[in-house]
């Protein structure tokens, strides 16, 4: 593994070596990490080398060979957030892993779903979709006043309702909001409950582990903070569940052998998550995607991230009609902010024209949250360790100047 220094060295000497390692750095600023994190190097040339070689030998023939760099997305993945490689499925998006474990639970009319008011849409999506085939109920635990879920009022809607599924999402997309995963486990445990947890913008934030969380399903990305390719995700499953045989609804030839005309095994791993195709470049580009960030050091990302957030989000909120949305004790480094006078197509036109990348989160995304805090959209800025103060300065000029009177647009 490549070290590239201790937490005091690494963010004065090392910047320059991660950022050149990183040719978009040259091209934009990206404050869209939230959405996609850029691609280093490392894991550009790994995805490139394993297409050229599937051209060069065949598809299958270039995954027997590349057998062992396969194997280490399960290896990274086990290093980066605990458990062992047999625990860790591959997915085509978080979404997808996320569905997939879902499908292995065996709802029954009015099983409740425990969940937060800031899970992910996609999630919550789900949730309606269970309730509206299988009569499920869905309970959404409250929020305390400074925002984020109420821990306590939580564990007594777990001891209430014996919910079938706990459900909660460690940073949701709509908001630099970091939700108390391991508190919430550490009760699920206590009460031998089922609990699924989505980190798809924390992996790669923040350091994980997921004996510490408690969970016994946690998605993931590897698009995001953990800087991957896209069309990825993972999913981790617990011994405990895969010794309970979940099973997803769905098992292919690679999920589960068909071992008598009438009967199939599945799989004993979490292999039987997957599913036999697989695209193999970006196999390996998320394998590599994983090293790369456990060579920068999760522990050092996740004191330089959130704090290059925390300034750009103190400096937009200074400036008169932009107000910083993010609630919470504890923020990442997702800043969403309100911006007066503007649309939001023609905000995020005029943000793309300065060479700023960033993302728009309407009120779809988040019903509850924009609800309370009374918003229909807001614009994302997410930075990651390797943007630079620099770049925040010039991000903050750039939404001064686009606030400023003569630009302002009748909303
Ligand atoms: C919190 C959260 N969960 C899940 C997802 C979905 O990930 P994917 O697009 O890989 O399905 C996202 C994507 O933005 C997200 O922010």
């Amino acid at each position: 593994m490549r070290d590239y220094g201790s937490a005091t060295t690494l963010w004065t000497e090392s910047l320059p070596i991660l950022r050149a390692d990183t040719p978009g750095c040259e091209q934009v600023i990206h404050f869209n990490n939230a959405g996609c994190g850029l691609l280093a190097t490392p894991v550009l040339t790994t995805m490139l080398e394993h297409l050229q070689l599937e051209a060069q030998i065949g598809g299958y023939e270039a995954a027997a060979v590349r057998a062992e760099q396969v194997r280490g997305f399960y290896t990274e993945l086990a290093a980066l957030i605990g458990g062992r490689p047999e625990n860790f499925a591959f997915s085509g998006s978080a979404t997808h892993a996320y569905s997939t474990a879902l499908s292995s639970i065996p709802f029954q009319r009015d099983d409740v779903i425990l969940t937060t008011r800031n899970d992910f849409i996609s999630n919550q999506i789900a949730f309606l979709s269970l309730r509206k085939r299988f009569g499920v109920q869905i309970v959404h635990a409250p929020d305390l006043p400074e925002g984020g879920v109420d821990v306590e009022a939580m564990a007594l809607l777990m001891r209430q309702h014996q919910p079938r599924l706990v459900a909660a999402t460690h940073i949701p997309t709509n908001s630099g909001l970091v939700q108390p995963v391991a508190e919430i486990g550490r009760h699920c445990r206590e009460l031998d409950l089922l609990y699924l947890v989505d980190a798809c913008q924390s992996v790669g934030q923040y350091p994980l582990d997921v004996d510490e969380i408690g969970c016994d399903f946690l998605t993931g990305t590897c698009r995001k903070f953990l800087r991957g390719p896209r069309g990825s995700g993972f999913l981790f499953v617990s011994d405990r569940v895969l010794a309970a045989g979940y099973e997803p609804l769905f098992l292919d030839m690679h999920a589960a052998g068909w071992t008598a005309e009438e009967e199939y095994t599945p799989s004993r791993t979490a292999s039987r998550f997957e599913e036999w195709e697989f695209p193999y470049a970006t196999v390996l580009g998320c394998a590599a995607a994983v090293r790369y960030a456990r060579e920068v050091g999760v522990e050092a990302i996740s004191q330089r991230t959130p704090q290059l957030a925390g300034r750009l989000r103190a400096e937009l909120d200074a400036v008169a009609g932009i107000r910083a949305l993010d609630h919470g004790s504890q923020l990442a480094a997702l800043v969403t902010i309100a911006f007066e006078g503007w649309q939001p197509a023609e905000l995020k036109a005029a943000v793309d024209a300065r060479g700023i990348n960033s993302a728009l989160s309407f009120r779809q995304f988040a019903q509850f949250d924009f609800g309370d805090k009374d918003v229909d959209w807001c614009l994302r800025l997410s930075p990651h360790y390797y943007n630079t103060d620099d770049e925040i300065d010039q991000v903050v000029a750039a939404l001064t100047e686009l606030q400023a009177p003569a630009y302002s647009k009748s909303a």
